[in-house]
């Protein structure tokens, strides 16, 4: 009996120490977000421990969770569902049934998920896309955009590029009912990532006779250049994307060879032949004053030129939109950004409201105090109030101004 019971106290001990992680004091229902955190970890530890054994790649493992929260086109009372192709790229579409007299409104979602894992068709981006339809009596289309490590850059923007090009045609706008002048662009983390290279890329093409209104950059990744920003210093042990994790999706977006994957570890992936872009991500001057802490910015150290010449996406614009230059970004379309303080991309997107400002476009910037993802944690049991606070300001702020 005895025995038993030392067991037991020492299992719920190691289980304790396995949960608990120090947080930050302002950060919301910590316990919540530590349980989610250490089932998180959990799956990482297995995708680790399946691939040193041979079993599978790592990211095959983590996309379990996407296969876990898979939902089939459901429509309700409201919005009719439905799973489509759009130029041989997979789109779930999601059409209030309320008559209109008028042409409706679009959004565009681009998920996340690190260019490796999610998909259009889980729970929380499913829930918010039909909650966006109704409310605002929009079309949306969510896109399902080919996955690392099976498919590398370009091939994630490319479909995301095709399908949206697809949709803003004459003929297919027509179809849906939608008023071409009010479409919106929105994406979260990597989605974020491809929202913002797409928004730039179709404001300087010919062919694309409509105009974005609006990009919404949900924590979004903007830049490979420099991965030792003062929020990957400060956060890379956070809850959710860790260092070790963000820099294995951007490693995992271009290749799957490891090399890259270290180089980026120790921010040696640029050589100094690339240095004249490091003023895009210089965030000396990019980022206020209250965020930089006392962290005294070096240059990236100088690494092999190897990678730029074996992996030229990584000066590429289509996949770090903030190396675009200031009369690129120029035009690009009202943008409403939403940064978290607890996050390894707090910098990337504070220094993309920068230099978007600098060069006059019109940015909305909610800031919270949380950490990295907190959008989609709105369904049971990871389900935080906060979540829904920022899903209701940004489905405000969209309404009055798309
Ligand atoms: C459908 O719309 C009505 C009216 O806005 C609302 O009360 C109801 O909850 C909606 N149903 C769903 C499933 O969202
Ligand atoms: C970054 O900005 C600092 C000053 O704010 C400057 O001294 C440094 O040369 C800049 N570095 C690059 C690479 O632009």
């Amino acid at each position: 009996m005895g025995s038993k019971l030392l067991c037991f106290v020492l299992l719920s001990v190691l289980a304790a120490y396995y949960i608990y992680i120090p947080l930050p004091d302002n950060v919301e229902e910590k316990w919540k977000v530590m349980l989610m955190d250490a089932a998180f970890r959990s799956l990482g530890h297995a995708a680790s421990f399946a691939e040193i054994l041979g079993l599978r790649h790592y990211m095959e493992t983590m996309k379990f969770l996407t296969y876990m929260e898979h939902t089939e086109p459901t429509s309700n009372e409201n919005v009719t569902v439905t799973d489509t192709l759009f130029s041989d790229v997979p789109v779930r579409l999601y059409v209030p049934k309320k008559l209109s007299n008028a042409p409706r409104r679009a959004v565009i979602h681009i998920h996340g998920g690190g260019w490796c894992v999610g998909s259009a068709t889980m729970k929380p981006y499913d829930l918010l896309s039909k909650r966006t339809a109704h409310e605002l009596n929009a079309v949306i289309v969510s896109i399902n955009y080919k996955l690392a490590p099976k498919f590398h850059f370009p091939t994630q923007f490319d479909d995301v590029h095709t399908a949206v090009k697809f949709f803003m045609q004459d003929h297919i706008l027509k179809k849906y009912s939608v008023d071409g002048s009010r479409m919106a662009v929105s994406g979260d983390s990597a989605g974020g990532n491809l929202a913002a290279a797409v928004s730039a890329e179709l404001l300087h093409d010919p062919e694309v006779k409509v105009k974005l209104k609006i990009q919404v950059l949900i924590y979004p990744v903007l830049q490979s250049l420099d991965l030792n920003t003062p929020s990957f210093q400060q956060n890379g042990n956070l809850p959710i994307l860790s260092k070790t994790l963000m820099v294995c999706f951007w490693s995992e977006y271009f290749t799957t060879d490891r090399r890259l994957f270290e180089a980026m570890l120790s921010n040696k992936h640029i050589s100094s032949q690339e240095a004249q872009f490091l003023k895009f991500v210089n965030w000396s001057t990019l980022l206020p004053e209250n965020l930089k802490k006392n962290h005294v910015y070096n240059m990236p150290e100088k690494g092999n030129s190897i990678f730029v010449k074996k992996y030229p996406g990584l000066l590429d614009t289509r996949a770090s939109p903030l190396l675009l230059e200031d009369d690129k970004l120029k035009g690009l379309p009202l943008t409403y950004v939403i940064t978290c303080m607890y996050d390894v991309l707090r910098d990337d997107g504070f220094m993309y409201v920068s230099r978007l400002r600098k060069a006059g476009v019109h940015v909305l910037h909610a800031h919270y105090d949380t950490f990295h993802g907190i959008l989609f944690m709105n369904t049971w049991p990871f389900d935080f109030s906060l979540a829904h606070h920022i899903i209701d300001n940004y489905l405000d702020w969209l309404d009055l101004n798309l």
